[in-house]
């Protein structure tokens, strides 16, 4: 079981921020990642239409074969985590819960921001998890903000441009209205964590938490309790990654280097209609 490969799923492109992490922390295991940019996005959807996508990529990844799941998408891991669990035998790693006993871990000051997709937003599952993992402690404020933007123009390649700043800064200043001590700040949506530069400019005493980072030291733990992990090898050879997209845009290799860092030589069509019928 330890050779089999990591299946990561994300709505497109967003979810290679998160395979970047899991690179970096796990570079002797293989990976499966499905992108479903066909379907691309998901943050504005209704919760029942992301719950039945994400059962279809979590479908499609275990017929791979993978040992483990990663919900690289906090929208649908904030509608489709519980239904996903419950319908799979391999453990299951998704964006929020780890990112929010991070948040927890990092405040001082009591007072969380999270941003993300108005579909993560709306579910409240950043401040339900939060609640959930402080226990009986006095509970911190979370303050949750929509972005939708920063998708588009994290896509465009608009990484330091006027106009992303511009975006960024009326939405730091409505976030901000509500709490000028928040001390921490959820980057919870997979394209987020390209702006980091950015952000961390705009808000220089703000410790900002990338779901990525975190979830890829959950999927570590997990394999190793399950006794799974692929053993070290000395030669590091080049990842090992399948990049499977139900659509491959013209743009995805150009928008997959700068999410991972390094160039994409293949990619495998999976049609809409396979992953239905799984
Ligand atoms: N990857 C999605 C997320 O992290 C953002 C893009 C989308 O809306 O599908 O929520």
């Amino acid at each position: 079981m330890n050779t089999r490969p990591i299946g990561v799923f994300d709505s497109g492109v967003g979810g290679l921020s998160v395979l970047r992490e899991l690179l970096r922390l796990m570079p002797d295991e293989s990976y499966v990642y499905l992108g479903d940019s066909a379907r691309v996005p998901y943050g504005t959807k209704s919760a029942e239409t992301v719950r039945l996508f994400a059962g279809q990529c979590t479908r499609f990844l275990l017929d791979q074969g993978v040992k483990l799941i990663v919900v690289a998408c906090n929208t649908a891991s904030a509608v489709a985590l519980d239904e996903i669990r419950a319908a799979v035998d391999v453990p299951v790693v998704g964006m929020i819960e780890p990112a929010a006993a991070a948040a927890l871990r990092s405040t001082r000051s009591g007072q969380i921001g999270v941003i993300g997709t108005r579909g993560t937003v709306n579910s409240r599952a950043y401040p339900v998890a939060i609640q959930a993992l402080n226990g009986s402690a006095p509970a911190p404020t979370v303050h949750s903000f929509a972005c939708p933007l920063f998708v588009p123009l994290v896509e465009e390649g608009w990484i330091d441009h006027p106009a992303t700043r511009l975006v960024a800064k009326d939405y730091l200043s409505e976030l901000f209205s509500a709490s000028d001590t928040i001390d921490t700040l959820v980057l919870g949506c997979t394209h987020y964590p390209l702006l980091k530069p950015l952000l961390h400019a705009l808000l220089p005493n703000v410790r900002l938490i990338d779901c990525g980072e975190y979830a890829a030291h959950v999927a570590q733990t997990l394999l190793a309790q399950h006794d799974t992990l692929t053993p070290q090898t000395t030669h590091a050879d080049a990842p090992r990654v399948r990049f499977c997209l139900t659509d491959v845009p013209p743009a995805f290799v150009a928008i997959a280097e700068r999410f991972l860092g390094f160039g994409v030589a293949d990619v495998e069509r999976v049609g809409i209609d396979h992953l239905e019928i799984t």
